[in-house]
């Protein structure tokens, strides 16, 4: 078994895989040259000019400079001990040079196809490997960059990690086995990796700081830091972002917590702690968010014990410390997140045929399917079954044979459907484009906080290739049937606007080149190649 690259070499080759083969010279490319690299870049430090020594101390780690413990050798001395001289702050990702890829119009779309594991399900099952005794073999672990980031910073905590192949091998440690890291943690583009290890990291006897690529450092944290500081740790912020310093606390404090916001990776971040409370940790949600984390904790014998809330609608899942983990093997479900730009492909390309095997099927995340079925599209969900907690199933489509519903009224996306359909959004929006009525997005507001703000993306790029578009604070309006024209996409180095608008280049007259098309790693390195062994036309 290969050990797996830390930091820099890994992220550049998984970057290189993406950018550099074949993909883009079938789709064509014009050779243009795009740097992908976002730290230790002036940038990363301009971000990071507020005051604080902490904050010094960090765009110090991030311009690569051993000599940062002058800037707080306090906080040297308590989080990295006599190390620190030693230190190889290594957070800086080569720079990459990723070609644009054209996307040619398309006729159909056809195949079989499977996908690498999940990515959300990956990071669980990785944490909780991690926090388990024994080892566990995770099976299909996602390819994604993000899952690379989690299993990155996992061996900066002292995880043993090997990958062979689709499979990763997670060396647990135990509850109170992680060690302090020799450095910050980087979780590059991840949110799921830096809010739910920072619930982890609350719970343990030492300091760590966990920081991210230039749109990580962007996004907002107060939401993890409120609770985590009710449960007792110490977290420091940069005013509500990235990089957070945290001193963790052992045993933390159990809490009674209502979400304020609809985030799976909020109350995830929430229930991992609770694995290190003393007492029982409750989290209640009037929004269902994915439940992967309760699932994988419950597939590795934690008790957890999840209900329908008081409110209507709402939930309720509650966790107490377990005396032990133990290890077990997981697995991955194909993402379905992944699956539905090619699920979407095929059910608007008329005589497309497509079956997508192994794809999870858990009920929190299989909306967008619904949401097709329900505009009269051909998809169909079969042979569901249940793997290590999680249901998968097979999906099969047909391209539409003729127009879909004559629903002249926009369909109205909004409310309690947001959380389940949070990451289809752009998506739908490109298929809402296609329908008759159009389709109108709301209460969506936490798009403008994605890896980029996903409402100006989603908005910029359809007008871009000719769709009669409406931007809300919270959502949008697009007009149907409109007959999308090839345009330059700025994925603005978001992967699902990269792949979005991918799509829309299949459906669209014309050429669609797509700028920074890497972007696609961070949650998917082989989009590019699987969609040409499908395409056809
Ligand atoms: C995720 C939760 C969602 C989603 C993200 C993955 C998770 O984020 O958008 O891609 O794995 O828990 P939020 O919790 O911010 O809604």
């Amino acid at each position: 078994m290969n050990e797996i690259r830390r930091g820099s070499s890994s992220f550049g080759d998984s970057l290189n895989v993406a950018g550099q083969n074949e993909s883009s010279r079938l789709f064509g490319h014009k050779g243009a040259a795009f740097l992908a690299g976002n730290c230790g870049s002036a940038a990363a430090k301009n971000s990071l000019t507020e005051e604080g020594r902490v904050t010094r101390w960090l765009a110090a780690c991030q311009e690569l400079t051993p000599a940062v413990c002058v800037h707080s050798k306090t906080l040297c001395e308590r989080s990295i001990g006599k190390k620190s001289a030693a230190l190889n702050f290594s957070l800086a990702r080569p720079k990459v040079k990723i070609p644009a890829v054209i996307i040619q119009p398309a006729e159909r779309i056809r195949g079989t196809i499977k996908l690498s594991g999940d990515k959300s399900i990956s990071h669980r099952a990785a944490i909780v490997g991690a926090l388990a005794e024994g080892v566990s073999r995770l099976q299909n672990y996602s390819t994604s960059v993000d899952c690379e980031a989690t299993l990155s910073c996992l061996q900066k905590l002292a995880v043993g990690v090997e990958r062979s192949g689709k499979d990763v091998l997670v060396h647990g440690v135990g509850l109170d086995g992680l060690q302090a890291p020799a450095a910050a943690l980087d979780c590059a583009n991840s949110g799921t990796t830096m809010r739910l290890l920072a619930g982890v990291l609350a719970g343990q006897n030492f300091t760590s700081i966990i920081t991210g690529d230039e749109s990580l450092r962007a996004r907002p944290m107060q939401r993890i830091v409120e609770p985590l500081s009710m449960m007792g740790a110490g977290v420091t912020s940069q005013n509500g972002r990235a990089p957070l310093v945290i001193e963790g606390r052992k045993p933390l404090n159990a809490i009674k917590y209502e979400l304020l916001i609809a985030s799976a990776q909020v109350k995830s971040c929430i229930l991992l702690a609770g694995l290190h409370a003393e007492g029982t940790t409750e989290i209640i949600e009037k929004e269902p968010t994915r439940d992967h984390t309760e699932r994988m904790l419950s597939w590795f014998g934690v008790s957890i014990e999840t209900r329908a809330g008081e409110r209507e609608g709402s939930r309720s899942a509650t966790v107490h410390r377990p005396a032990q983990i133990r290890a077990r093997d997981v697995s991955i479900p194909g993402d379905i997140s992944s699956a539905a730009y090619f699920i979407a492909a095929a059910a608007l390309l008329p005589e497309s045929s497509l079956e997508v095997r192994d794809v999870g099927m858990n009920p929190t995340r299989t909306q967008f399917v619904k949401q097709l079925q329900s505009f009269g599209l051909d998809v169909s969900v079969n042979d569901i079954a249940e793997e290590s907690n999680e249901l998968t199933g097979v999906v099969r489509v047909s391209g539409r044979k003729k127009q879909t519903s004559t629903e002249a009224a926009p369909v109205l996306i909004n409310g309690k459907l947001i959380p389940q359909l949070i990451d289809e959004l752009p998506l739908l929006a490109v298929v809402g484009s296609q329908l008759t009525g159009g389709l109108e997005i709301r209460d969506a507001a936490e798009l403008r906080l994605k890896e980029s703000d996903r409402i100006a993306a989603t908005v910029q790029n359809l007008r871009k290739m000719g769709a009669d578009v409406e931007e809300f604070d919270d959502g949008l309006r697009v007009a149907g049937r409109a007959r999308l024209h090839g345009a330059k996409i700025d994925p603005q180095g978001d992967h699902r606007i990269a792949m979005a608008f991918a799509i829309a280049g299949l459906l669209a007259a014309g050429e669609t080149e797509t700028e920074d098309a890497g972007c696609v790693a961070v949650s998917f390195p082989e989009f590019f190649d699987l969609l040409k062994s499908v395409t056809e036309g």
